[in-house]
This record gives C-alpha cells, sequence and structure tokens, in this order.
C-alpha cells in the first residue's frame, strides 16, 4: 500500500506539531515546510521554504494526499504597523505560493485545507454562527476591523487559487486547547490559580473553542470527507460565556476566589503583556455546523471535560 503522505506549511508550531505527532502514529508520512528547520524533530522529514517563493520545496507537493497550511505570524501583539504587516503577509503570501505551486503539480494533492479564523464572523450575543452565516462586519467596539480585514484576505487568496484538481477547505478554527506553552489553557489555569481568575470585561461575551485532539481528529475527519469544501467551523459544538469558562478554570485548580478584570484593566495589562483585547472581550459564538452534519463525533464536547482531559493528561 502506499503510504499517505501530509504535507503542513506552517507546520512546527502548536497545531502543526500536535498534526504531526497525530498522523505520524497512524503511519503517514508527514513533511513540514518551514523557514527554519529543527534537526531533532523526529514525527516529520523537515523541507525549508521561504513561504513566499517557488523554489525546490514544491517537488513535495507532486502526489501529496493532503495539504494542511497553518502558515501564519502570531496574533497574540500589539497591533503596530509593523506587526500588521506580518500578520498580513504571512498568511496571504504562503496561501498565494501554495496555490500557484499546487497550480504546476503534474499530479497536485488531492486535498487542501488552509488554517483561517472563526473570528471571521461579527462579535454576537445572538444565535450561534454555523457556516451558513455571512456576516462579517467589523464591531469597533471590540477593535476586530483589522483581523477580519486579515481573513478575509487569507480566505479570498485560497479562493483565488486556480486548483481545479484539489479539494479545497478553509478551517474556521476557534481557540484550541492544548498544553502548548503559552498558549491558552496554560496560561488562564496559572491566572486562575494565583487568584486572578474572574470574569473578563462583562464576562457575557461567548467563548468558541476546541480540545487539541478534536482539532487533529477534525482535520483526519475533513480529509476523507469528499463532500465537504469550502469554509468549515472546527469549534466544539459547545461555546460557553467567558463567565462561565473562568469559573470552570477556578474550579479545576480548586480556587474560590477570582478577581474580575474591567475593561479598563485589561486595556492596561494588554498594553502591559503587548497584546489586544480583542482577543479577550470579543464574542465568538460559532458552531460546527458541517462537522456536526457530517456525522463527526467529538471525543471533548463540553468545556468542562476538556480542560478536565488536559489537566490530568499534563505532558
Ligand atoms: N492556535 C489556535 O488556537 C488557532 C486558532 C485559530 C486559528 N489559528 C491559526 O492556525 C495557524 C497555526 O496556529 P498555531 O497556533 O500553530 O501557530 P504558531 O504556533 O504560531 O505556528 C505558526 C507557524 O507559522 C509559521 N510562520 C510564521 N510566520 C511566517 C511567515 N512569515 N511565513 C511563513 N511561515 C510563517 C511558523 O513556522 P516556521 O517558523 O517553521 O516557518 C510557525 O510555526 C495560524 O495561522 C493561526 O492564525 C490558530
Amino acid at each position: 500500500m502506499n503510504t499517505r503522505r501530509l504535507i503542513l506549511t506552517g507546520g512546527s508550531g502548536f497545531l502543526g506539531q500536535a498534526l504531526a505527532k497525530f498522523f505520524n502514529s497512524k503511519g503517514w508520512e508527514v513533511v513540514v515546510l518551514t523557514r527554519h528547520p529543527n534537526p531533532s524533530s523526529s514525527e516529520a522529514r523537515e523541507v525549508i521554504w521561504d513561504g513566499e517563493t517557488l523554489g525546490s520545496w514544491t517537488d513535495e507537493l507532486e502526489g501529496a494526499t493532503a495539504v494542511v497550511n497553518l502558515a501564519g505570524r502570531s496574533v497574540d501583539c500589539r497591533y503596530t504597523a509593523t506587526n500588521r504587516r506580518l500578520i498580513m503577509g504571512s498568511r496571504v503570501k504562503p496561501t498565494r505560493v501554495l496555490g500557484e505551486a499546487m497550480a504546476h503539480c503534474v499530479n497536485p494533492p488531492a486535498v487542501w485545507l488552509n488554517a483561517s479564523s472563526a473570528t471571521i464572523y461579527r462579535h454576537t450575543f445572538d444565535e450561534p454562527w454555523d457556516e451558513d452565516g455571512r456576516d462579517f462586519s467589523p464591531t469597533p467596539a471590540v477593535g476586530d476591523e483589522f483581523s477580519l480585514e486579515v481573513i478575509r484576505a487569507w480566505e479570498g487568496a485560497l479562493n483565488e487559487a486556480a486548483v481545479p484538481r484539489t479539494r479545497v477547505l478553509a478551517l474556521r478554527t476557534t481557540m484550541v486547547l492544548g498544553h502548548a506553552r503559552n498558549s491558552v489553557f496554560p496560561v488562564l489555569s496559572r491566572l486562575a490559580r494565583l487568584g486572578l481568575g474572574g470574569r473578563m470585561g462583562s464576562g457575557k461575551q461567548w467563548v468558541s473553542w476546541i480540545h487539541v485532539e478534536d482539532f487533529c481528529r477534525a482535520v483526519e475527519w475533513l480529509m476523507v470527507h469528499d463532500e465537504i469544501c469550502g469554509p468549515v467551523n472546527v469549534a466544539a459544538p459547545h461555546p460557553l460565556s467567558n463567565a462561565d469558562m473562568m469559573r470552570l478554570f477556578r474550579k479545576l485548580v480548586d480556587m474560590p476566589i477570582g478577581l474580575p478584570a474591567t475593561e479598563w484593566m485589561l486595556e492596561v495589562g494588554a498594553f502591559v503583556l503587548r497584546t489586544e483585547t480583542e482577543l479577550i472581550l470579543k464574542s465568538r459564538r460559532v458552531v460546527p455546523g458541517k462537522l456536526l452534519a457530517s456525522g463527526f463525533a467529538f471525543n471533548h464536547p463540553t468545556f468542562q471535560e476538556a480542560i478536565t482531559h488536559l489537566q490530568h493528561n499534563l505532558p
């Protein structure tokens, strides 16, 4: 039997490493396209690319089973002019050059899953958004104008790719819960342990999320379900409010008190930590319409179960 080959671009980060481990354990050949190879990587073969220009890396795409493009500079920073340029360019350029490379393939990959974000949907306290949602308008009060501009350009570059023989999906992923350093689960657990795990802002904003194990399983599911294409919400089925999320973190670490953070405290904190309050204050009520309709079963459907699982399985 031919080995299935997965190409992971931007695969050296949090989600890429999780996918490399997951697919490697299932017998796939995993190839990570990276700007900075790490010779100690054992789960994947690493190949250099620059995310901008065609080169010998394009040979890896010939006959590949699937491509997952995760390249993108972290958005956890201040949106200065330089960072805006880097955030935008690091998503749009790799997507464009991948499309160009696939268009030249004799035997192109069967499926291309490109990272996107569930932040694309309008800030909402109303009904949840599934993939039928078309309201991508910004809400200046939460400062999401730039993020929406980036996601539109990112998905735009994907939609412009001339790859008629490849099935194309945009992964509108929500906040992923895993053990990666400085990611949401360890950071909020630490805050809760310090007695700082109170609600953030009004606490009413919705939080959509997914356990990293279900993220990997969903990617595998989408690869084999040929009937699914276009945007896909990669989210657990039960979003919750920020106040409920913080309550569950306090419960997890057995801390009875949690200092709430008002919006001005968050503004000061975000300035000091060089990040943006949008990441906390935007209300994201996003649900996995296509995954559920196709029969995907989540291993970790509720937030409480997901963080308890992570806590009991620390690396
Ligand atoms: N983690 C989440 O909760 C989440 C949620 C929604 C969407 N997403 C999206 O999913 C993608 C992966 O997330 P992640 O958490 O794994 O991010 P990550 O840990 O920051 O990894 C992103 C990868 O992108 C590559 N990269 C950075 N700047 C680049 C550039 N200028 N050109 C080409 N590649 C560049 C880096 O690879 P090299 O340095 O090896 O080249 C890095 O390993 C991102 O696009 C992110 O926006 C993540």
